[in-house]
């Protein structure tokens, strides 16, 4: 049952106040310490505050600070006076883990994500996006001129991707399909996931130039490279064609309803009739609620300020793909406790 907000707020509630607004604070100092390689230094031992900051080049009173805060929030732990070591969460911040989570800290850390957010009342006002009024170009177009962001972009998106990764091939049955293209798949994190788990079904990773820049290395490594086609293309102008399944994960939120129209009539019109549009999403429910701590929702405003993109409601996504000749069939949750859901959609 939701809050009504009709109890009178306990010392609780102010705490939770203070913690909230405090959140941009915690973002910040997780990105300075992915830019300093912190966790990266302290490895799987213990490290002197004062050896990190000669090694980093940085003030020791002020690192020691940093490093307490770190601890505070639960990143590292202080084993004895001034010695760190990381606990679980904090080597999630080591660049050298598979599982590593520091290019999507260090980007959601940076300027070109945080900036548009500034003017939130501005879109919120307008519900349009802020950020090419801040930048002067769209957020792609922005990523195209800046390729060390774009190459972090690359790598954030893949690292995002890696827990849907290990899901999807299970929740969907991809033996039915000869070819999968994944639309807007990056540098094919996804699509090598379910590559390997279907031996038979050839993939195309369909993406812009700078998109699919990272590529072939994740690619190669998994032995996909005759398996798998890397095209280039821009899917507001076309899909791409020879395949029966076209995967869409974390695209259509970028976008407008209209935008994301013209991409699923592109997908509908490149796939034959049985063919198969496989969105991957946040699926929000009707109601607000509390779920993964609001983060869906931060998300939806994230898309609205940055990209004047959204996230939706089943509802909101049977809408878009009756529009472009496309008919839900079924929406799936991945899994309990993740937020991703599998729309499976058939051309009418
Ligand atoms: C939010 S990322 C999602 C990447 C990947 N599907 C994932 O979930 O990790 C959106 C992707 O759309 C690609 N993209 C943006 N504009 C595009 C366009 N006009 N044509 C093709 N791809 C585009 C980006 O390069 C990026 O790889």
């Amino acid at each position: 049952m939701a809050e009504t907000g009709q109890r009178t707020p306990g010392a609780e509630d102010h705490a939770r106040v203070i913690q909230l607004i405090f959140g941009a604070m915690a973002g910040q100092l997780m990105g300075a310490a992915v830019r300093l390689r912190v966790l990266d230094r302290i490895g799987d031992g213990e490290r002197h505050a004062d050896d990190l900051a000669a090694e980093c080049g940085t003030h020791p009173q002020a690192t020691t600070r940093m490093l307490r805060a770190l601890a505070g929030l639960g990143l590292l732990a202080e084993t004895a006076s001034g010695a760190f070591s990381a606990t679980a969460t904090g080597a999630l911040l080591r660049t050298d883990r598979p599982d590593s989570k520091a290019s999507l800290v260090g980007l959601f850390a940076d300027p070109a994500m945080l900036r548009a957010w500034e003017h939130l009342d501005d879109s919120v006002r307008t519900g349009e996006r802020s950020f090419d009024k801040v930048f002067g170009t769209d957020f792609f177009g922005y990523l195209k001129d800046h390729q060390a962001l774009s190459e972090q972009f690359n790598e954030a998106m893949s690292q995002g991707t890696r827990g849907v990764a290990e899901l999807l091939p299970e929740a969907c049955d991809f033996g039915r399909f000869t070819t999968v293209a994944d639309v807007g798949g990056g540098d094919g994190t996804l699509l090598a996931a379910v590559l390997r788990a279907y031996p038979d079904v050839r993939g195309i990773v369909y993406d812009t130039a700078e998109g699919l820049a990272q590529a072939d290395p994740v690619l190669d490594r998994d032995g996909l490279t005759g398996r798998c086609a890397l095209v280039a293309g821009d899917f507001f102008a076309a899909a791409p064609e020879g395949a029966d399944a076209h995967l869409l994960k974390s695209v259509l939120h970028d976008w407008s309803d209209e935008q994301s129209a013209v991409i699923l009539g592109h997908c509908r019109r490149a796939l034959p009739d049985h063919g198969r549009v496989l969105i991957v999403e946040v699926v929000l429910p009707e109601t607000a609620d509390t779920g993964y701590g609001g983060l869906p929702y931060l998300s939806d405003l994230n898309m609205l300020v940055n990209l004047g993109g959204r996230e939706r409601t089943r509802a909101e996504f049977e809408e878009l793909c009756g529009r472009s000749g496309l008919a839900v069939a079924s929406v799936t949750p991945l899994a309990e406790g993740n937020p991703y859901c599998l729309i499976e959609a058939r051309p009418v």
